[in-house]
């Protein structure tokens, strides 16, 4: 009796998917005007392949178009012709609590991205903007949960910027090593799902064996990612507590995302890829 109880629960509990939320979320952006691949500093990166602008044009307003219809703020920055990496706005900045760490890009080709974001936060009148000191890659390495900010390394950003951000943000940070070049910004690996429950997707294989234990330990319930769907960038994702917006492509995260509540919203970015770049990439979030 017990036993077929119990059997009973487990079965009502899988099949009962949680209720969610989506809440208001604010966006910086960066529209493809320049988008080009003249240089290569992602194993995605192919200067010979020919981007198709007008298309990634479009596919980036149909990103932006799905945010707005879901309610959601998009500010935008202006492209720079000199800087064909700008429309992946992500990188540009970390915002938490209102407060803005800028970024130091590792590649020289985009230094000059940090210093357009800057000017952007101190022109939006944000009060606490600090220029870092060591080299970081904004939302591309820094991604927050309910209790951390994750952090990833290995590629891009130096293990002295997590540093950095705990001693600016206040909140515990947590480094993770990532050891696959297809996978070098932590954006590319991990999502994050339910920022007011700890809640995350990624790829395990990313990840050293050291850094995979740590997130096993921290996220014992995440959605763990196949192959297949990572190298779709389907974790380069963006949620919003209930909307999940990711590349199409990625089509073996539907219905596990599905299972756990979650609207899944696929979409083609298959221009911006070309660049090494996906929903996530495109969208810096601006937090508080
Ligand atoms: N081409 C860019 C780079 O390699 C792509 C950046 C993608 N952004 C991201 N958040 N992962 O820097």
């Amino acid at each position: 009796m017990a036993v077929t109880h119990d059997a009973c629960a487990i079965t009502l509990r899988e099949e009962t998917a949680v209720s969610r939320d989506a809440s208001p979320r604010r966006y910086l952006m960066c529209p493809p005007a320049h988008f080009r691949v003249t240089y290569s500093i992602n194993p995605w990166m192919d200067p010979a392949k020919p981007v198709d602008v007008p298309l990634a044009v479009a596919q980036w307003e149909d990103l932006r178009d799905r945010y707005t219809a879901l309610g959601h703020t998009v500010s935008l920055l202006d492209p720079r012709p000199d800087l064909p990496d700008m429309v992946f706005a992500a990188n540009g900045a970390t915002v938490v609590d209102g407060r803005v760490l800028g970024a130091r890009f590792a590649h020289q080709e985009r230094t000059a991205e940090a210093g357009a974001h800057l000017t952007w936060f101190r022109a939006q009148g944000y009060a606490d903007v600090q220029e870092p000191a060591h080299v970081n890659e904004g939302e591309g390495d820094f991604a927050v949960t309910a209790s951390y900010i994750l952090a990833g390394r290995g590629f891009r950003s130096s293990p002295l910027a997590h540093d950095e951000a705990q001693e600016f943000f206040g909140r515990p940070v947590i480094g993770l090593d990532l050891v696959d070049p297809r996978y070098y910004h932590l954006d590319t690996a991990l999502c994050v799902l339910d920022d007011a429950a700890d809640e995350i997707m990624y790829y395990p294989e990313a990840f050293s064996p050291g850094s995979r234990s740590v997130l096993a330990r921290l996220f014992p319930d995440a959605l763990i990612a196949a192959g297949d769907d990572a190298a779709a960038l389907g974790l380069n994702a963006v949620s919003d507590g209930l909307h999940v917006l990711l590349p199409s492509a990625a089509a073996g995260l539907f219905a596990p995302l599905r299972a756990r509540g979650f609207e899944p919203v696929g979409l083609d970015l298959s221009e911006l890829l070309k660049g090494g770049g996906s929903v996530k990439c495109c969208t810096q979030e601006l937090r508080g």
